[in-house]
Protein backbone atom coordinates (compact mmCIF):
# COMPACT_ATOMS: atom_id res chain seq x y z
CA UNK A 1 0.00 0.00 0.00
CA UNK A 2 3.02 2.56 0.98
CA UNK A 3 5.31 3.26 -2.17
CA UNK A 4 9.01 3.15 -1.94
CA UNK A 5 9.34 7.02 -2.08
CA UNK A 6 6.87 7.74 0.07
CA UNK A 7 8.90 5.45 2.66
CA UNK A 8 12.28 6.64 2.22
CA UNK A 9 10.65 10.16 3.08
CA UNK A 10 9.45 9.09 6.05
CA UNK A 11 12.37 7.01 7.10
CA UNK A 12 14.39 10.89 6.70
CA UNK A 13 11.49 13.25 8.14
CA UNK A 14 11.38 15.64 10.95
CA UNK A 15 8.15 17.20 10.36
CA UNK A 16 4.97 15.43 9.12
CA UNK A 17 2.06 17.57 8.59
CA UNK A 18 -1.47 15.96 8.34
CA UNK A 19 -4.40 17.82 7.04
CA UNK A 20 -7.84 16.51 8.02
CA UNK A 21 -11.17 17.71 6.60
CA UNK A 22 -14.54 15.69 7.30
CA UNK A 23 -13.80 12.03 5.64
CA UNK A 24 -11.09 11.89 8.95
CA UNK A 25 -14.07 11.86 11.30
CA UNK A 26 -16.56 9.38 9.07
CA UNK A 27 -15.63 6.55 10.91
CA UNK A 28 -16.69 8.52 14.32
CA UNK A 29 -20.09 8.99 13.34
CA UNK A 30 -19.91 12.73 12.33
CA UNK A 31 -21.75 12.88 8.79
CA UNK A 32 -19.39 14.50 6.00
CA UNK A 33 -20.88 17.95 4.28
CA UNK A 34 -20.47 16.61 0.27
CA UNK A 35 -21.69 13.87 -1.34
CA UNK A 36 -24.82 11.66 -1.85
CA UNK A 37 -25.23 11.50 2.00
CA UNK A 38 -23.55 14.56 3.05
CA UNK A 39 -24.79 17.19 5.78
CA UNK A 40 -25.24 20.00 2.78
CA UNK A 41 -27.48 17.32 0.85
CA UNK A 42 -30.33 17.84 3.57
CA UNK A 43 -29.31 21.43 4.98
CA UNK A 44 -28.88 24.85 3.59
CA UNK A 45 -25.48 26.39 4.22
CA UNK A 46 -26.89 29.40 3.46
CA UNK A 47 -29.76 29.17 5.95
CA UNK A 48 -27.59 27.40 8.97
CA UNK A 49 -23.65 28.47 8.46
CA UNK A 50 -23.44 31.91 7.73
CA UNK A 51 -23.65 34.92 10.13
CA UNK A 52 -26.24 37.11 8.72
CA UNK A 53 -29.09 33.71 9.01
CA UNK A 54 -27.95 33.69 12.56
CA UNK A 55 -28.78 37.25 12.78
CA UNK A 56 -31.86 36.21 10.68
CA UNK A 57 -33.13 33.03 12.49
CA UNK A 58 -31.05 32.52 15.71
CA UNK A 59 -33.63 29.59 16.99
CA UNK A 60 -32.92 27.74 13.80
CA UNK A 61 -29.35 28.02 14.06
CA UNK A 62 -28.94 26.93 17.57
CA UNK A 63 -31.59 24.27 17.43
CA UNK A 64 -28.78 23.17 14.41
CA UNK A 65 -25.74 23.64 16.52
CA UNK A 66 -27.02 22.15 19.88
CA UNK A 67 -28.06 19.22 18.33
CA UNK A 68 -24.69 18.83 16.51
CA UNK A 69 -23.03 19.46 19.89
CA UNK A 70 -24.47 16.48 21.14
CA UNK A 71 -24.22 14.08 18.38
CA UNK A 72 -20.26 15.07 18.58
CA UNK A 73 -20.08 15.13 22.25
CA UNK A 74 -21.41 11.26 22.25
CA UNK A 75 -18.71 10.03 19.32
CA UNK A 76 -14.93 8.78 20.16
CA UNK A 77 -11.97 9.33 18.04
CA UNK A 78 -10.97 6.96 15.60
CA UNK A 79 -8.24 4.51 15.13
CA UNK A 80 -6.95 7.20 12.07
CA UNK A 81 -6.85 9.92 15.30
CA UNK A 82 -5.04 7.34 17.20
CA UNK A 83 -2.94 6.77 14.94
CA UNK A 84 -2.17 10.25 13.81
CA UNK A 85 -1.39 11.27 17.87
CA UNK A 86 1.22 8.03 18.02
CA UNK A 87 3.06 9.56 15.32
CA UNK A 88 4.41 12.00 17.90
CA UNK A 89 6.70 9.33 19.13
CA UNK A 90 8.34 8.43 15.99
CA UNK A 91 8.68 12.44 14.57
CA UNK A 92 10.64 15.28 15.74
CA UNK A 93 7.41 17.81 14.56
CA UNK A 94 3.92 16.64 14.40
CA UNK A 95 1.05 18.96 13.63
CA UNK A 96 -2.56 18.53 12.69
CA UNK A 97 -3.97 20.97 10.19
CA UNK A 98 -7.87 20.64 11.11
CA UNK A 99 -10.92 22.00 8.80
CA UNK A 100 -13.19 19.50 11.50
CA UNK A 101 -14.56 21.49 14.77
CA UNK A 102 -14.90 18.14 16.50
CA UNK A 103 -12.15 18.35 18.88
CA UNK A 104 -11.19 14.51 18.16
CA UNK A 105 -7.39 15.52 17.04
CA UNK A 106 -6.96 16.78 20.85
CA UNK A 107 -9.19 13.88 22.12
CA UNK A 108 -6.96 11.52 20.79
CA UNK A 109 -3.92 13.40 21.87
CA UNK A 110 -2.55 15.17 19.52
CA UNK A 111 -0.66 17.76 21.30
CA UNK A 112 -0.30 20.56 18.21
CA UNK A 113 -3.59 21.27 16.66
CA UNK A 114 -4.37 23.97 14.41
CA UNK A 115 -8.10 24.37 14.07
CA UNK A 116 -9.13 26.30 10.68
CA UNK A 117 -12.61 26.35 11.31
CA UNK A 118 -12.96 26.68 14.96
CA UNK A 119 -14.14 24.24 17.66
CA UNK A 120 -17.66 23.41 18.55
CA UNK A 121 -16.85 22.75 22.19
CA UNK A 122 -16.17 26.37 22.46
CA UNK A 123 -18.98 29.51 22.23
CA UNK A 124 -18.69 33.53 22.50
CA UNK A 125 -20.73 36.73 23.14
CA UNK A 126 -20.69 38.61 19.99
CA UNK A 127 -21.35 41.60 22.47
CA UNK A 128 -18.37 41.80 24.52
CA UNK A 129 -16.59 38.11 23.23
CA UNK A 130 -16.81 36.39 26.98
CA UNK A 131 -16.18 32.81 25.82
CA UNK A 132 -19.01 29.53 27.33
CA UNK A 133 -18.49 26.15 27.50
CA UNK A 134 -21.31 24.07 26.00
CA UNK A 135 -22.46 23.53 29.91
CA UNK A 136 -23.43 26.46 30.30
CA UNK A 137 -25.15 26.98 26.52
CA UNK A 138 -27.40 23.58 27.53
CA UNK A 139 -27.52 25.23 30.63
CA UNK A 140 -30.24 28.06 29.03
CA UNK A 141 -33.39 27.45 27.23
CA UNK A 142 -33.55 28.62 23.42
CA UNK A 143 -31.13 30.92 22.58
CA UNK A 144 -28.70 31.23 24.98
CA UNK A 145 -27.58 35.51 25.87
CA UNK A 146 -24.62 36.49 27.46
CA UNK A 147 -25.21 36.67 31.37
CA UNK A 148 -22.76 40.06 31.28
CA UNK A 149 -23.71 42.11 28.22
CA UNK A 150 -26.83 40.21 27.13
CA UNK A 151 -25.27 39.74 23.70
CA UNK A 152 -26.22 37.04 21.81
CA UNK A 153 -23.59 33.85 21.94
CA UNK A 154 -22.66 31.95 19.24
CA UNK A 155 -20.75 29.04 18.62
CA UNK A 156 -17.10 28.91 18.14
CA UNK A 157 -17.09 28.14 14.16
CA UNK A 158 -16.29 29.41 11.00
CA UNK A 159 -19.16 29.82 9.05
CA UNK A 160 -19.11 31.10 5.31
CA UNK A 161 -17.99 33.93 4.34
CA UNK A 162 -15.90 34.78 7.61
CA UNK A 163 -12.24 34.76 8.18
CA UNK A 164 -10.52 31.95 9.26
CA UNK A 165 -9.12 32.90 12.91
CA UNK A 166 -5.23 34.69 12.12
CA UNK A 167 -3.07 32.81 14.47
CA UNK A 168 -4.41 29.51 13.24
CA UNK A 169 -4.04 30.28 9.70
CA UNK A 170 -0.64 31.91 10.16
CA UNK A 171 1.10 28.51 12.28
CA UNK A 172 -0.73 26.38 9.59
CA UNK A 173 0.89 28.07 6.56
CA UNK A 174 4.34 28.03 8.95
CA UNK A 175 3.36 24.38 9.38
CA UNK A 176 2.67 23.77 5.64
CA UNK A 177 6.04 25.59 4.56
CA UNK A 178 8.13 23.21 6.81
CA UNK A 179 6.31 20.07 6.34
CA UNK A 180 8.95 17.18 4.80
CA UNK A 181 5.58 15.20 4.31
CA UNK A 182 2.48 16.32 3.98
CA UNK A 183 -0.95 14.33 3.86
CA UNK A 184 -4.25 15.60 3.04
CA UNK A 185 -6.64 12.96 4.66
CA UNK A 186 -10.67 13.18 4.14
CA UNK A 187 -11.32 16.46 2.61
CA UNK A 188 -12.93 17.23 -0.69
CA UNK A 189 -10.15 20.10 -1.37
CA UNK A 190 -12.56 22.57 -2.34
CA UNK A 191 -13.41 25.08 0.55
CA UNK A 192 -10.45 27.82 0.36
CA UNK A 193 -8.21 29.24 2.08
CA UNK A 194 -7.98 25.65 3.78
CA UNK A 195 -7.38 23.83 0.44
CA UNK A 196 -4.82 25.55 -0.93
CA UNK A 197 -2.21 24.53 1.78
CA UNK A 198 -1.41 21.14 0.15
CA UNK A 199 0.04 23.29 -2.68
CA UNK A 200 1.40 25.43 -0.68
CA UNK A 201 3.83 22.82 1.34
CA UNK A 202 4.71 21.21 -1.81
CA UNK A 203 5.77 24.31 -3.50
CA UNK A 204 8.21 24.38 -0.43
CA UNK A 205 9.46 21.35 -0.80
CA UNK A 206 7.15 18.53 0.73
CA UNK A 207 6.41 15.37 -0.32
CA UNK A 208 2.19 15.24 -0.63
CA UNK A 209 0.43 12.08 -0.08
CA UNK A 210 -3.61 12.25 -0.32
CA UNK A 211 -5.84 9.77 1.70
CA UNK A 212 -8.98 9.55 0.50
CA UNK A 213 -12.19 7.31 -0.11
CA UNK A 214 -11.54 8.51 -3.70
CA UNK A 215 -9.87 10.88 -6.14
CA UNK A 216 -10.09 15.02 -5.55
CA UNK A 217 -9.50 17.86 -7.66
CA UNK A 218 -6.28 17.89 -5.80
CA UNK A 219 -5.19 14.21 -6.55
CA UNK A 220 -4.17 15.05 -9.78
CA UNK A 221 -1.39 17.47 -7.85
CA UNK A 222 -0.05 15.32 -5.47
CA UNK A 223 2.80 13.38 -5.21
CA UNK A 224 0.97 9.90 -4.40
CA UNK A 225 -2.95 9.22 -3.90
CA UNK A 226 -3.44 6.15 -1.51
CA UNK A 227 -7.60 5.50 -1.90
CA UNK A 228 -8.77 4.28 1.68
CA UNK A 229 -10.58 4.62 4.76
CA UNK A 230 -7.82 6.97 6.89
CA UNK A 231 -9.10 5.03 9.58
CA UNK A 232 -7.49 1.85 7.76
CA UNK A 233 -5.04 3.83 6.27
CA UNK A 234 -3.55 5.51 8.91
CA UNK A 235 -2.76 2.61 11.90
CA UNK A 236 -1.18 0.63 8.88
CA UNK A 237 0.92 3.47 8.00
CA UNK A 238 1.82 3.73 12.25
CA UNK A 239 2.85 0.03 11.65
CA UNK A 240 4.95 1.09 8.75
CA UNK A 241 6.69 3.63 10.62
CA UNK A 242 7.57 1.71 13.49
CA UNK A 243 9.60 -0.88 11.82
CA UNK A 244 10.34 1.78 8.82
N1 LIG B 1 -11.57 8.08 4.89
C1 LIG B 1 -11.01 8.94 4.02
N2 LIG B 1 -11.73 9.83 3.31
C2 LIG B 1 -13.06 9.85 3.49
C3 LIG B 1 -13.72 8.95 4.37
C4 LIG B 1 -12.92 8.03 5.10
N3 LIG B 1 -13.43 7.17 5.98
N4 LIG B 1 -15.06 9.21 4.32
C5 LIG B 1 -15.22 10.22 3.44
N5 LIG B 1 -14.03 10.61 2.93
C6 LIG B 1 -13.74 11.71 2.01
C7 LIG B 1 -14.75 11.95 0.92
O1 LIG B 1 -14.44 11.16 -0.23
C8 LIG B 1 -14.57 13.45 0.64
O2 LIG B 1 -13.56 13.70 -0.34
O3 LIG B 1 -13.75 12.89 2.80
C9 LIG B 1 -14.06 14.00 2.00
C10 LIG B 1 -15.07 14.86 2.74
O4 LIG B 1 -15.29 16.04 2.02
P1 LIG B 1 -16.29 17.18 2.52
O5 LIG B 1 -17.57 16.58 2.98
O6 LIG B 1 -16.35 18.22 1.46
O7 LIG B 1 -15.57 17.76 3.85
P2 LIG B 1 -14.38 18.81 3.97
O8 LIG B 1 -13.42 18.72 2.84
O9 LIG B 1 -13.85 18.67 5.35
O10 LIG B 1 -15.17 20.19 3.87
C11 LIG B 1 -14.48 21.38 4.07
O11 LIG B 1 -16.56 22.57 4.11
O12 LIG B 1 -18.77 23.03 4.72
C12 LIG B 1 -17.46 23.16 5.03
O13 LIG B 1 -16.69 24.06 7.01
C13 LIG B 1 -17.02 22.82 6.42
O14 LIG B 1 -14.79 22.28 7.17
C14 LIG B 1 -15.78 21.99 6.20
C15 LIG B 1 -15.34 22.38 4.79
Amino acid sequence: MFSQPLLTKLRNAESIVAFTGAGMSAESGVPTFRGDQGIWKKFKPEELANFDAFMRNPELVWEWYKARKQIIAAIQPNPGHYALAAMEKHFKHVSIITQNIDNLHRRAGSSTVHELHGNIERNYCIGCGKHYTNEEIFQQDHVPHCPVCNGLIRPDVVWFGELLPDEEWNNSVTAAEHADVFFSIGTSGVVYPAASLPLMAKLSGAYVVEINLEPTDLSQKVNEVILGKSGDVLPQLLLVVKNN
